[in-house]
């Protein structure tokens, strides 16, 4: 029998988990909207389903400025600072090896893409509250754009092409979660729930 010991710490604080949580499953339910919208005829149902698209948005957009505070005020594992790590990237662009040394953080790698996830989620949220303005006449930005056809296309372009991304980033993550859980032997997709990480630091066979 393989007896593994681990070392545990506490890293991801109870409000990161939250904004995790929170974004998580609204960006879940955004993709679940937007590809049903077109199984529905035009009418109420329709209208119906977009409000519900924007007020999801909105939900969204209060996620990501809390993120945002917490990158900027929050814990030191929410700071933007420990997603921060442009020298290791450089590092893997040179030598081709995907070197992600265990650190109690977030992975030095994929904070390259979470850094990346949050300016375009930025975008979506921009680009959303832009089209409820012209297309629904909702929002902060109605006095601004509020029925103004002209501009219809350049907010919705990018809006319906970066939605592939996120749809894109829950596979990989959840592909890359899965594949650490493996090679690593170690908890982790448990650690936007709990807090802790884990470290194998020796491992006996019985
Ligand atoms: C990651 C988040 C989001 C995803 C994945 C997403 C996805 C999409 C997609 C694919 C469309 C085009 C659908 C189509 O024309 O068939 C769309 C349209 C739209 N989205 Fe989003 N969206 C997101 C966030 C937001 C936010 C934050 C808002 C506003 C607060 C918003 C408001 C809108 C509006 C108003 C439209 C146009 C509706 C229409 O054509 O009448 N979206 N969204
Ligand atoms: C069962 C569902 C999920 C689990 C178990 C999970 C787990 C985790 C874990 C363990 C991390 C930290 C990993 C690391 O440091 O590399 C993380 C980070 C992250 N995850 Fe997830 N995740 C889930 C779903 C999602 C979804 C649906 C999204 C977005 C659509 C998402 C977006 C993110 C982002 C943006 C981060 C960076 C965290 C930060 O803001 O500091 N996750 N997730």
């Amino acid at each position: 029998m393989e007896q593994l010991i681990y070392e545990r710490r506490k890293v991801f604080d109870p409000l990161l988990r939250f904004t995790h949580l929170w974004l998580g499953v609204l960006i879940v339910l955004q993709i679940f909207t937007a590809l049903i919208v077109d199984y529905i005829d035009k009418g109420v149902p329709r209208d119906t389903l977009w409000y519900i698209h924007v007020w999801i948005g909105y939900g969204i957009g209060v996620g990501l400025v809390a993120r945002i505070i917490l990158g900027i005020m929050g814990s030191s594992t929410a700071k933007f600072s420990d997603l921060w790590h442009p020298a290791l990237w450089l590092n893997v662009i040179k030598t081709k090896q995907w070197v992600d040394p265990h650190r109690w953080g977030h992975s030095a790698l994929a904070s390259f893409v979470y850094l990346v996830f949050y300016v375009l989620l930025s975008v979506m949220v921009l680009t959303g509250l832009s089209l409820a303005a012209i297309k629904l006449n909702m929002g902060p930005f109605d006095s601004l754009l509020g029925g103004n056809k002209a501009l219809k296309d350049l907010f919705h372009e990018p809006h319906e092409l970066l939605y592939n991304f996120f749809w894109g980033f829950i596979l990989v993550h959840f592909g890359a979660l899965i594949w650490h859980e493996v090679k690593d032997k170690s908890p982790l997709a448990q650690a936007m729930v709990s807090g802790y990480l884990y470290r194998l630091i020796s491992k006996n066979d019985k």
